[in-house]
């Protein structure tokens, strides 16, 4: 007697996800957003492949994206990895090229990206991100652009421009400040890993981060003390006027004025980012709220190309995920976040009235009109339950009255209005 085999487990792998028909929708109405927002601020869409040299990714310790690479050899031993973000080949590919391309380069791609997570809310193993970069000007005139694309993207997938904020800080403003403070910048890499995670655990655990990077008993409050400058004419004053990275961020807003996006923008001390490769001013996106985590985040980092061997270039950019704004979406928009009905979708009562219904399908179909054209006869109670339930706009079911008078009649499923349409000659 055959063995039964074990029954094999219907659901993905932890963390990762499929996307039924239903949540392709949500899923569409944003990658459609990106990309349109891509294209309406001049980016240029790009793609590489999703395996990479696990050198390429293997970064210094205190990351927490670096201890969640998934990570293989492959048959021939070959040390490789998922990408957990896409800057890294961004860096590879820009550094490949470098004596060919025309600089500044504003490249957009949507990347699926894997980390290893501890699953909370918003947090998945797997996840898309659309990267929108500009590399090779140091001006605030990249930051700018980039964050254009992002709030373009906010409005066209229908996020109101209350429900987030852009949180927006300098990491060389935090530099100045430490070095006021007496901290050697030997330390700022390490003191800004440890500050990117308060509010994650606990100060006091924090606290002894920075014990242990060396900075003395009597400092560690005074860092503290910094995460509550609250204006940045409170932080110039600290600093005793004429701070070049405040004078930066200030630059950024003005710019922002003309853009029209300033009343998104908020200047926030503690917006430090987890991933040390930032140089200059970094931003994270949190809706108004504050229930979710951050729906994208970015910023400066001038000196990745140099430290994969490539020559220095400037560079800006960001990472706006699909999980946690696919969750502001739902909460803000409600039933609204679904996709409007759009297409026609056609059936049949008989047998004898397929050829009539393929006909006019295959014309609809030319014309340019989406049609979903039914696979089998069926009775109008069932076809019309289905295409309430489906996703068309409009309805034609044609039974043999319609055949002996050669017109039918459409139905817009939203308004339950008719119209009378002529049906081609067989
Ligand atoms: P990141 O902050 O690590 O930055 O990720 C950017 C965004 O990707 C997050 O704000 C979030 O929307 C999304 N995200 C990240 N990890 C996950 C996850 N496990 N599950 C769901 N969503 C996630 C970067 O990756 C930088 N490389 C962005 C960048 C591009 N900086 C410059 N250019």
């Amino acid at each position: 007697m055959a063995m039964d085999k074990p029954a094999i487990s219907f659901e993905p792998p932890r963390g990762m996800r499929d996307f039924y028909p239903a949540e392709m929708a949500l899923r569409n109405r944003v990658f459609d957003a990106w990309r349109r927002a891509a294209a309406l601020c001049g980016f240029q869409p790009y793609d590489a492949c999703v395996v990479e040299s696990l050198e390429l990714l293997q970064r210094k310790a205190g990351e927490e994206v670096s201890e969640q690479i998934y990570a293989f050899d492959d048959k021939s031993g070959r040390h490789l990895a998922l990408r957990a973000e896409m800057t890294p080949t961004l860096a590879r590919m820009v550094a490949a090229r470098q004596g060919s391309l025309q600089f500044p380069l504003k490249w957009s791609a949507i990347a699926q990206c894997f980390r290893y997570e501890r699953m909370t809310r918003g947090r998945k193993r797997e996840h898309y991100q659309w990267n929108i970069d500009v590399v090779g000007e140091a001006s605030a005139t990249a930051e700018a652009e980039v964050l254009c694309a992002a709030t373009s993207a906010m409005r066209i997938m229908g996020m109101p421009d209350s429900a987030y904020r852009v949180h927006v800080n300098n990491r060389a403003l935090l530099g100045e400040l430490l070095v006021r403070q007496g901290f050697a910048e030997e330390h700022h890499a390490a003191v800004f890993l440890a500050l990117d995670k308060r509010g994650k655990m606990p100060d006091e655990e924090i606290a002894a981060l920075l014990r242990a990077e060396g900075l003395p008993e009597e400092g560690v409050p005074k860092v503290f003390e910094l995460m509550s400058l609250s204006s940045l004419d409170e932080a110039d004053a600290m600093l005793g006027g004429g701070s070049p990275a405040v004078a930066r961020l200030r630059e950024l807003f003005s710019l922002a004025s003309l853009y029209g996006y300033a009343d998104r923008l908020v200047f926030d001390i503690s917006v430090i980012r987890g991933l040390s490769y930032y140089t200059g001013i970094v931003f994270e996106a949190f809706d108004t709220e504050r229930k979710f985590r951050a729906i994208f985040g970015g910023g400066r980092y001038d000196n990745l190309l140099t430290s994969i061997g490539g020559d220095p270039t400037p560079a800006v950019g960001l990472g706006f995920g699909d999980v946690v704004v696919g969750e502001v979406l739902k909460e803000v928009l409600g039933g609204d976040a679904a996709p409007a009905r759009s297409g026609i979708v056609i059936g049949y009562m008989f047998p004898e009235q397929r050829d009539a219904a393929i006909t006019l399908a295959a014309r609809l179909r030319s014309e340019g009109r989406d049609v979903d054209l039914a696979l089998a006869p069926s009775k109008p109670k069932h076809f019309f339950k289905r295409a309430g339930e489906g996703t068309a706009l409009e309805a034609v079911f044609l039974g043999p009255d319609d055949i002996a008078s050669g017109t039918a009649r459409i139905k817009n499923l939203d308004t339950r209005e008719e119209a009378a349409i002529d049906l081609p000659a067989l």
